[in-house]
């Protein structure tokens, strides 16, 4: 540029010199000559100005910055590097490496002591107006960024209210909940009163009271879990009858269902832990007709009018007499099939008329009164109703065995 300045001495220098420092770009001019110095100081006036014949002289030439490109190239990378930015933390990165304390644009500031002070005040200007430039540049960037961050989240908190959801998974009963409750609901009907009591029994309830004394060999019958010599995991739901009747006074009617225990292997019909509905009964004059119509009902009642009950003779110490009851085979209506082993009759229960002894044992009057007492078990009965062929099944809590009996 400074070329372009001749050898000679007349200049009209506020073209000259405003071509110098204006285009192209800036001329930080560090003039050694006082003279060249009035001379800018006072650029913009229509004066002739004198410059010494050797221009290069006049000019410390290797101070000269190119304030100008230097800012273009500032802005040329800047919006370069805008263009890449996709998130507010790049734009605030980029933001502080130009526009921040140590940022390019800000050096050039800084680095105004070395302008001539006449010329600071144009070059202030453009660094301002180029910081001002990138500012806006920043502030539209960001609102995008923002506007499409917001987008972004909208879209991904977007809840269709109107989408169908699958159902909700709905837990089922499992059978043997569902078959006590009917067997309930048909004692209830009958009259009787749903009683429970406690899971870890004292012997005295489970056996004593029941007519099967210690060390007597019908303990042998109830492979029992011991908790100490006086306490047990009942074996039965019995003890809870035998503290209905020690506590109360006839007529009684209780069903009595409950979770039981005992020392058994498991198998396809066995578990150690299994559940009971026994059924009391103790008024003047009940009879083994009463419990034989009764058993008869609860029959019917379960597995259709067409079924009917058959007493077999058995020995329970708590029960004289005692009676297996089976019942007709539902499967086959009593015809003989693979589930009733082609005998017609499936063995359901435990019965029998309360033994005398203990009726007097619990406190009430053997002269007086007679009573009727029986035993099922729920899981035999439930595996019947619904044809399941391995009481193991209602234990696993398998889903796809439990969903069956939606
Ligand atoms: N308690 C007996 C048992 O668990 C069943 C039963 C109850 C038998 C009532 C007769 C009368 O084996």
């Amino acid at each position: 540029m400074l070329e372009a300045v001749h050898d000679t001495a007349e200049y009209s220098l506020p073209s000259r010199l405003a071509q110098l420092i204006v285009s192209p770009a800036v001329c930080c001019v560090k003039a050694s000559s006082k003279g060249l110095q009035k001379s800018l100081w006072n650029l913009g006036g229509t004066t002739q100005y004198s410059v010494p014949c050797n221009a290069r002289d006049a000019f410390d030439l290797e101070d000269e910055t190119d304030m100008q490109e230097q800012i273009a190239q500032i802005k040329q990378d800047f919006l370069q590097a805008l263009e890449k930015v996709e998130n507010l933390s790049t734009l605030e990165e980029l933001r502080i490496g130009v526009l921040g304390k140590k940022g390019s644009l800000t050096s050039l500031l800084r680095g105004m002591g070395a302008v001539a002070p006449e010329l600071r005040p144009q070059v202030g200007q453009w660094i301002n107006q180029a910081r001002e430039e990138l500012e806006n540049r920043i502030a539209q960037r960001e609102e995008m960024l923002q506007d499409g961050a917001l987008q972004k989240q909208l879209l991904l908190e977007t809840i269709d209210v109107t989408e169908p959801r699958p159902l909700p998974r709905i837990g089922v009963q499992h059978p043997n909940t569902m078959v006590l409750n009917e067997v309930l609901d048909c004692f209830v009907g009958l009259g009787f009163e749903v009683v429970e009591g406690p899971e870890i029994e004292l012997d005295y309830y489970n056996f004593e009271l029941l007519n099967i004394p210690k060390n007597h060999p019908a303990r042998d019958a109830q492979d029992t879990f011991y908790i100490s010599d006086n306490a047990v995991l009942r074996t039965h739901t019995s003890p809870v009858q035998a503290r209905v009747m020690t506590t109360r006074k006839p007529p009684i009617r209780v069903v009595c269902p409950g979770r039981v225990f005992r020392a058994d292997e498991v198998d396809a019909t066995h578990s150690p832990v299994f559940h009971q509905i026994e059924g009391l009964v103790i008024d003047r004059h009940s009879s083994m007709g009463d419990l034989r119509g009764t058993l008869d009902a609860f029959a019917k009642r379960l597995y259709g009018e067409d079924i009917t009950t058959r007493f077999r003779p058995s020995f329970f110490p708590f029960t004289e007499p005692s009676a297996e009851v089976d019942l007709t085979c539902f499967n086959c209506r009593g015809s003989g099939c693979r589930v009733c082993k082609g005998t017609g009759w499936i063995e359901v229960l435990g019965s029998g008329m309360v033994n005398p002894k203990v009726l007097d044992m619990c406190g009430i009057d053997s002269n007086e009164y007679s009573g009727f007492a029986f035993g099922i078990g729920l899981e035999r009965i439930t595996m019947l109703r619904y044809g399941i062929p391995d009481m193991r099944l209602m234990y696993e809590g398998d889903e796809r065995f439990l969903r069956q009996f939606r």
